[in-house]
C-alpha cells in the first residue's frame, strides 16, 4: 500500500446533494453529484470523479446536524460492470480518497484487473481526510508525554495532558467528535452504497478496514455482495486481549527481522550474529536518553522536516517501526535506519506526527473502552508488556488508546463484542486474508475474526508484512 503515503491532491468540489430521508437501507434519495476532482484538471482522467455526501452526524437523530463525507471514484469502462467496490485502507484514521486518484492517474498492478469490472469507490470515513475532519491542537499533540510512566507524578502529567488534548480536539472539532465511532462509519457506508445505486455492497478493507467491514456485515447482513477483509482485526477483544494480540504480532516480527539480519548480508546490521541485541540495547539507551532526530526539526531541509519528533524515546522508535513493517521489501532500508539511530541520528525512525493521528485517536477512543484506569493498573499493563514482549515492550496503538483515552471528552460508545449477525449462516461468504507473520494483525487475531463470522473463508499468505494485496 505504499502508493497511499506519497500522495497529495488539492480538491475543490462543487457538489449538491439531493434527498433528505436518511434511512440508508432503502434510500434512493441519497445521491452524489459527481464532479471532476477539480484542481488537478490536467491529470484528471475521464475515469475519475469526486463528490460529497451529507449524512446525519448522529444516526439516531437523522434530522439533526449533518456532516460531509468526501469520496472519490474510478469508473470502470466495462459495459457489463459488476458494481462498485468500496475501499478502506485502515488506521483508524486512514483516508481512502487518494487511492482512487492514484489508481486513475497511475494505475496499480493489484487493482488493474478489478478496475475492468468494478467502479472503485474511495470514501474518506467520517472525521478523516477530506470528510469533515477531527482536529486537535498540533503543538499539544507534538508534546505528548510517554505512555510509559515511572512515578505517580508522571502519571498525573499524562492525565493533565490527556485532558488538555481532548479539550482542544473538542474545541476545534465540535460535537462530531463523539460520533466518529466505527458503527456510525459503517452506517455511512450503507448510505454511500445507496447513493451509488448498488443493491449489494462490495468491499475491500485492510487492517482497521476489516473492523469497519465486519461492523457493516453485522449491521447490514442482507446487503453484502463480495467482501474481502485483509489483515483481520478481532472485533471481540477487550483492552488486555487486544494489547496482547497486537504486541505479540510485533514482537514476533521483530525476532524474524533480526534473524534475517543475522543471515542476510543485505541487512546493514549483518555481521554481529546477534543483531537483536543491538536493537534491545538501542531501545534501552533511547529510553534513558532520547535520541536526536535532527531531520525532524521544522527548520531542517530534510524530507521529514516538521513532520516527526525532534528527539525520540526507545518506545517511540518501536511504535514508529511498526508502520514500516508493512512489507518485507522495506527490511533493507529499515536496517539502515536502525543503524543510523544506533549511531545517534534517529530521523528516519522518529515518530511521525500528522493530522491523521487526530481521527485515529478520536475513533480509537470511541471503539476501545479503557480498562486500566489507575496508576497501578497502568503500570501492570506496562510490566506485562516488557515481561511478555522483550523486543516490542508493549509499545503499540493498543497502549496509546489505553493511555490517551483516559480523560477523553467521550467514553467508548461502540465497545468490542463478538460478531453477531441476525443472518446467521445465511451470511454471504466473506474472504479473510492474513499473512502468517503479520506484525500488526497477527494470524491468531485474524483467525479469531474468521471464527466469529459465519461462512467466512480464511486464506493464509505464507510470509511477512501487514496485509497482503
Ligand atoms: C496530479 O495528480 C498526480 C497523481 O497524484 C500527481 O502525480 C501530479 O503531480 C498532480 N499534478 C498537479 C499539477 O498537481
Ligand atoms: C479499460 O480499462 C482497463 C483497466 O482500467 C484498461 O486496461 C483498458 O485499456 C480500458 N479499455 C478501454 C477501451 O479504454
Ligand atoms: C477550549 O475552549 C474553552 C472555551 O473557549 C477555553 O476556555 C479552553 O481553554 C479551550 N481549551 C483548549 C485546550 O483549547
Ligand atoms: C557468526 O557465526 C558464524 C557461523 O556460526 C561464525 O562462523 C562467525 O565467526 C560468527 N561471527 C561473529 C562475528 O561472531
Ligand atoms: C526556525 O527558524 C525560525 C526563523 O529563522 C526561528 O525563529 C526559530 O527559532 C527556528 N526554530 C528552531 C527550532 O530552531
Ligand atoms: C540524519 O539522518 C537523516 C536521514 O538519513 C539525514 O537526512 C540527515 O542529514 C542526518 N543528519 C545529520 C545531522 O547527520
Ligand atoms: C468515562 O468513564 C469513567 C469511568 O467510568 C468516568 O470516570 C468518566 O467520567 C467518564 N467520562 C465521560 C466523559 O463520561
Ligand atoms: C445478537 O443480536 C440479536 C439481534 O440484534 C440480539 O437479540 C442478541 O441478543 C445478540 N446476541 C448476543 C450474544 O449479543
Amino acid at each position: 500500500m505504499a502508493f497511499l503515503s506519497s500522495f497529495i491532491i488539492a480538491l475543490t468540489l462543487k457538489v449538491s446533494i439531493t434527498g433528505a430521508v436518511p434511512t440508508p437501507r432503502d434510500a434512493p434519495q441519497y445521491s452524489i453529484d459527481w464532479q471532476p476532482c477539480a484542481e488537478n484538471a490536467t491529470e484528471n482522467p475521464a475515469s475519475l470523479d469526486c463528490g460529497h455526501l451529507e449524512v446525519p452526524m448522529d444516526w439516531n437523530n437523522p434530522d439533526g446536524t449533518k456532516i460531509r463525507l468526501a469520496v472519490s471514484r474510478v469508473k470502470t469502462n466495462s459495459t457489463n460492470k459488476l458494481g462498485s467496490l468500496f475501499f478502506n485502507p485502515g488506521g483508524p484514521g486512514g483516508p481512502a480518497l487518494p487511492l482512487c486518484v492514484s489508481l486513475a492517474v497511475e494505475g496499480d498492478i493489484a487493482f488493474n484487473e478489478i478496475m475492468k469490472h468494478y467502479d472503485i469507490v474511495c470514501p474518506d470515513p467520517r472525521g478523516v481526510g477530506y470528510s469533515t475532519p477531527v482536529k486537535c491542537d498540533a503543538d499539544l499533540w507534538a508534546s505528548t508525554p510517554s505512555y510509559f510512566v515511572n512515578s505517580e507524578e508522571e502519571w498525573q502529567q499524562v492525565q493533565d495532558f490527556n485532558k488538555a488534548l481532548g479539550e482542544s480536539c473538542l474545541n476545534l472539532t465540535g460535537p462530531m467528535m463523539g460520533f466518529v465511532d466505527t458503527a456510525s462509519a459503517a452506517k455511512d457506508l450503507d448510505a454511500l452504497r445507496a447513493a451509488v445505486g448498488d443493491k449489494k455492497f462490495n468491499y475491500l478493507g485492510f487492517s482497521y478496514g476489516t473492523q469497519l467491514g465486519a461492523r457493516y456485515a453485522e449491521l447490514f447482513p442482507g446487503n453484502i455482495g463480495r467482501m474481502v477483509l485483509d489483515g483481520g482485526v478481532d472485533p471481540s477483544l477487550d483492552e488486555l486481549d487486544s494489547f496482547i494480540q497486537g504486541n505479540w504480532a510485533m514482537d514476533n516480527e521483530l525476532s524474524r527481522f533480526f534473524e534475517w539480519c543475522d543471515f542476510d548480508s543485505t541487512c546493514a546490521l549483518h555481521g554481529s550474529n546477534d543483531s537483536i541485541a543491538i536493537w534491545d540495547a538501542l531501545i534501552a539507551r533511547a529510553n534513558q536518553k532520547p535520541i536526536p532526530a535532527p531531520g525532524c526539526d521544522a527548520n531542517s531541509t530534510g524530507q521529514r522536516a516538521g513532520e516527526c519528533k525532534p528527539e525520540v524515546t526507545g518506545y517511540e522508535l518501536i511504535f514508529e517501526l511498526e508502520n514500516h513493517f508493512q512489507s518485507p521489501d522495506n527490511w533493507p532500508s529499515i536496517s539502515e535506519w536502525i543503524k543510523e539511530a544506533d549511531e545517534g541520528n534517529a530521523t528516519s525512525l522518529s515518530l511521525g506526527l500528522g493530522s491523521m493521528d487526530y481521527a485515529n485517536l478520536a475513533i480509537g477512543c470511541l471503539d476501545n473502552p479503557v480498562e486500566s484506569r489507575t496508576y497501578e493498573e497502568h503500570v501492570a499493563l506496562q510490566n506485562l508488556g516488557s515481561a511478555m514482549f522483550p523486543h516490542a515492550l508493549g509499545s503499540s496503538m493498543q497502549l496509546q488508546f489505553a493511555t490517551t483515552c483516559i480523560g477523553w471528552p467521550f467514553n467508548a460508545t461502540n465497545p468490542p463484542h463478538h460478531f453477531n449477525s441476525t443472518a446467521g449462516d445465511k451470511l454471504a461468504p466473506i474472504l479473510i486474508v492474513n499473512a502468517e507473520h503479520d506484525p500488526a494483525t497477527g494470524i491468531s487475531e485474524a483467525l479469531g475474526l474468521h471464527r466469529q463470522i459465519p461462512n467466512s473463508v480464511f486464506l493464509t499468505r505464507t510470509g511477512d508484512g501487514h496485509t497482503s494485496l
